[in-house]
């Protein structure tokens, strides 16, 4: 199944806990549909104080463990980049979904997401358009806006790239970035450099990406703009290998293509060490970064009995990949992709290199010097001149890249070649042909590139979503969010009793020390207690503190401390809160322990 329509069926099949966790996401100031006073546009969602600071800790986390952890580089690129850039990569040409517009009512749908839906087809992604338009026909699928029927209409491609112009005028037209790798692959030739021109290292960018999708869904897991997360890891394919014992023990449950395509094909549980030697994953750089991301998943907060790693179906692959594997949550029942792992090889610095005749290449030093017999021409200008004008330049280029491709062509009295889709034949002599021993230091490659791309956005749906719960506490029902306490927006909420000067104070200076502690911390004092706490657990808040009487009139200064998941509650004193709180949120310390 691929992702979208994934997407799709959870959206089909969402039970409540989808309704309801976007309802309390808008309550609680998690996310929203942006410039609802204005009607609102589908796909643009805005973070509320929640969801920003939720967000937030979520691409620290991932800064630390793909950045920092790693030892790579991160970057911070433009959004908008010249025409040029994605001319190169192929996201003019090939970043396409098939659209199919009623001519009844005009609602615009993906034409493959239809088919999948609603027929036994279920990669119709990967269909030619005219395969998709008959199973339209066959079928006799219908708007599914208005009911029209859709038989007879053409399914065009729809490029997903958002165009602007760059400056007045349209003669420099720019897009908004579809990926973030763009950003680090276009700046290769400098960042090579800050790198010591040594394979491998790699490049991070956390940032917005932009794709005009045709039909936006479910709240934050399609839209048109959203945040990647991505590290474009480049490498010397013949050289360098990832440190397997890392990882070589972490446990997944792996969904290979190849158990997709049969009837009876299962995902099948195994170690990281295990697939690579099994074969079950081709490269071991893909399979270092899925044994990295596991574990940090786990630590995020996605519950590790709904995640899986899944290999892309062949006809699924982007066009630039020659392997991927999704990592996917379990929404509702469904899958949905949270991140994909490609081995890009050296697709887009080739593509890179062509266009803007930069070097996107390194210097790679043998560790002896070799000898090589090179091919090499010396044309006879004052014959080329003559004969091709002002071709001329051409033709030496076109015989130097012969002699180096194809020897053989030069064994004659004559070598034929093409120039401009016309045949040539010329005289060996005047080429100057030579083959020489050369002594050569080393050789310049271009890197391939091994791409963990996450999205931010489906990471924090999912984060919600596992961590949704209902229970009764004190006969009254109750949702609370079990998040993790390094991602938790808020860590703890301080809460005096009552409306009371000589409590409020004393929490007020609760807050000032637990904030200097690094915590992050809430102050409320309206409502009752108990819609206090409930307030909290809504919005995931790991711990609160109530000061009492007991707080201002007993000997030694304590407050309640109440843990959000089991409601249980124990006294600490004042002056061993904060770094009581801050050993449980660096995990040095357990709640149950106190
Ligand atoms: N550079 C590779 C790349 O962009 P992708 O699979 O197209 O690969 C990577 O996107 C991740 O970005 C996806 O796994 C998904 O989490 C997220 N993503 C893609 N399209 C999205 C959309 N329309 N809305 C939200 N997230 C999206």
């Amino acid at each position: 199944m691929s992702e979208h329509q994934q997407a799709d069926a959870d959206e089909s099949t969402a039970d409540h806990t989808s309704e309801k966790l976007v309802e309390l996401a808008k309550r609680r100031g998690y996310f929203f549909q942006s410039s609802g006073s204005y009607g609102s546009v589908g796909g643009f969602y805005t973070f509320g104080p929640q969801g920003a600071a939720l967000k937030g800790n979520v691409e620290d986390a991932w800064r630390d463990r793909f950045a920092l952890a790693e030892g790579n580089m991160e970057i911070d690129a433009p959004t908008i980049m010249p025409e040029p850039v994605f001319e190169a990569s192929g996201h003019l040409d090939g970043f396409d979904d098939m659209l199919i517009e009623c001519p009844e009512c005009g609602t615009s749908s993906r034409a493959d997401h239809l088919v999948e839906d609603n027929t036994k087809y279920e990669d119709a992604e990967s269909l030619p358009i005219p395969e998709v338009e008959e199973v339209i026909a066959e079928y006799e699928l219908a708007c599914p806006e208005c009911g029209a029927g859709l038989a007879d209409v053409a399914v065009e491609n729809f490029n997903l790239m958002f165009a602007t112009n760059i400056g007045p005028g349209d003669s420099q037209p720019g897009y908004l970035r579809p990926e973030t790798a763009q950003g680090i692959f276009v700046e290769f030739p400098r960042l090579k450099e800050y790198a010591r021109n040594q394979l491998p290292f790699g490049v991070t960018q956390i940032g917005r990406a932009y794709r005009n999708e045709i039909s936006p869904r479910r709240s934050i897991i399609r839209t048109r703009e959203f945040t990647q997360a991505e590290l474009e890891y480049f490498i010397d394919p013949e050289e360098d290998e990832p440190d397997l014992s890392a990882v070589e023990d972490v446990e997944v449950t792996l969904y290979p293509a190849t158990e997709q395509n049969d009837e009876d094909g299962d995902e099948i549980e195994t170690t990281i060490g295990e697939a690579v030697d099994n074969d079950v994953i081709a490269s071991p750089w893909v399979a270092y970064f899925l044994g990295v991301a596991k574990p940090w998943y786990d630590a995020v907060g996605v519950d590790m009995d709904r995640f899986r790693f899944r290999q892309h179906l062949s006809g699924e692959r982007a066009h630039y990949a020659s392997d991927c594997w999704d990592a996917e949550s379990e929404i509702d029942g469904n899958w949905i992709e949270m991140a994909g792992f490609a081995y890009r090889g050296d697709y887009d610095l080739s593509k890179h290199s062509e266009h803007s005749g930069d070097r996107f290449t390194v210097f790679k030093q043998y560790d002896e010097p070799k000898t090589v017999e090179r091919a090499t021409v010396d044309p006879d200008m004052s014959y080329l001149g003559p004969e091709f004008g002002g071709d001329a330049g051409a033709v030496v280029e076109e015989l130097e890249s012969l002699a180096g491709r194809d020897r053989a062509a030069f064994e004659d009295e004559t070598v034929a070649f093409e120039l401009e889709g016309e045949t040539h034949e010329i005289p060996v002599e005047k080429t100057g042909f030579a083959v020489e021993a050369q002594t050569e230091s080393g050789e310049h490659i271009i890197p391939h590139v091994v791409e963990p791309s996450f999205g931010v956005d489906r990471l924090v749906y999912t984060v919600l979503h596992h961590a949704y719960q209902e229970d009764e506490v004190d006969g009254e029902e109750r949702t609370y969010l079990e998040l993790e306490p390094e991602v938790a927006p808020t860590f703890v909420g301080v809460f005096p009793l009552q409306n009371d000067a000589e409590l409020e104070s004393q929490a007020d200076d609760i807050v000032d020390d637990l904030r200097e502690a690094g915590l992050s911390v809430t102050y409320d004092d309206s409502g009752n207690i108990g819609r206090r706490y409930r307030r909290q657990d809504e919005v995931g808040t790991p711990f609160c503190v109530t000061v009492d009487y007991e707080t201002v009139e007993a000997d030694e200064t304590t407050v309640t401390v109440r843990e959000r998941d089991s409601t249980d509650q124990t006294r600490l004193p004042v002056d061993e809160l904060a770094e009581t709180l801050a050993a449980i949120r660096d995990g040095d310390l357990e709640f149950e322990d106190l």
